[in-house]
């Protein structure tokens, strides 16, 4: 079954609201363990408009699962990165003045930069991913960088399902390109991950990819918790994945 992290960045999000000391992202990522989540995703920023320092060193010492911490790559996160070693690190672009991280890493575009910085965090035994647009020159340059995973971005996919629906010729395009770029990943020997915008009823296209290895998802499971509880919103996505991957078995499309 593809596997589930949670992206847990907006409890702190509610925590910083208030500058107060809860809600707290450790009790999070327990209720979300609890409820099967594989492994928890935090964005350490550069402004640290929600997760911080001790969050990220606290959920190192008691998480049970993975930890993926998604960075940009610079200097100063990275010097984090490699005290804390989580075991995932995913690099991400990052700009001041957007709400959410808005499309995949140029690493075709700065691969001698990314490779120093991805054998260092290799070095230290944590296993680094490049979130990146569905392009294959992207991949193949994730590859010549020594990553080892990508983390297809989906925040296209996303936007044209809500805008176009589901039967749509963007949005099925835009799921093919996905597809073929997900093939490429792993012929070039990346595990393949994905994320962005992926919500409860728009990953059902996605999860036919055969060779995906895990969703990240956050804001949609987050939402949902005020009313579900976040024990329930994670379950509910996990048996969403569940049951479109079984149903993508039975008719063969797999
Ligand atoms: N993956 C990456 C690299 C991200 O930057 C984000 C957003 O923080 C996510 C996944 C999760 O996106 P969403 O919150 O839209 O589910």
């Amino acid at each position: 079954m593809i596997k589930l992290g949670v992206n847990i960045d907006h409890v702190a999000t509610i925590r910083q609201a208030r500058l107060e000391d809860f809600p707290s992202v450790i009790a999070a990522a327990a209720a979300c363990e609890k409820a099967g989540a594989d492994s928890i995703t935090v964005h350490l920023r550069e402004d640290r408009r929600h997760i911080q320092d001790s969050d990220v060193y606290g959920l190192k010492k008691n998480m049970r699962t993975k930890l993926n911490l998604e960075m940009a790559a610079s200097e100063e996160i990275v010097k984090i990165a490699l005290d804390v070693k989580p075991d995932f690190v995913c690099l991400v672009p990052e700009k001041r003045l957007e709400l959410t991280t808005e499309g995949g890493l140029d690493v075709a575009g700065q691969k001698k930069k990314l490779a120093a910085i991805t054998e260092r965090l290799k070095k230290a035994g944590i296993v680094v991913s490049m979130f990146i647009d569905a392009d294959a020159a992207q991949v193949e340059a994730s590859r010549a960088v020594n990553a080892d995973c990508v983390e297809l971005h989906t925040g296209n996919y996303a936007k044209y399902f809500k805008e176009y629906g589901a039967e749509s010729k963007k949005f099925l395009d835009e799921a093919g390109r996905i597809r073929k770029v997900s093939e490429l990943a792993v012929k070039n020997g990346l595990i393949l991950n994905a994320g962005h915008g992926l919500d409860y009823d728009n990953i059902g296209q996605i999860c036919l990819i055969p060779q995906m290895n895990e969703f990240n998802i956050g804001f949609a499971i987050i939402a949902r918790a005020v009313f579900a509880g976040l024990e329930n919103a994670v379950r509910e996505m996990k048996e969403a994945i569940a049951k479109r991957q079984a149903n993508a078995a039975t008719s063969g499309f797999a």
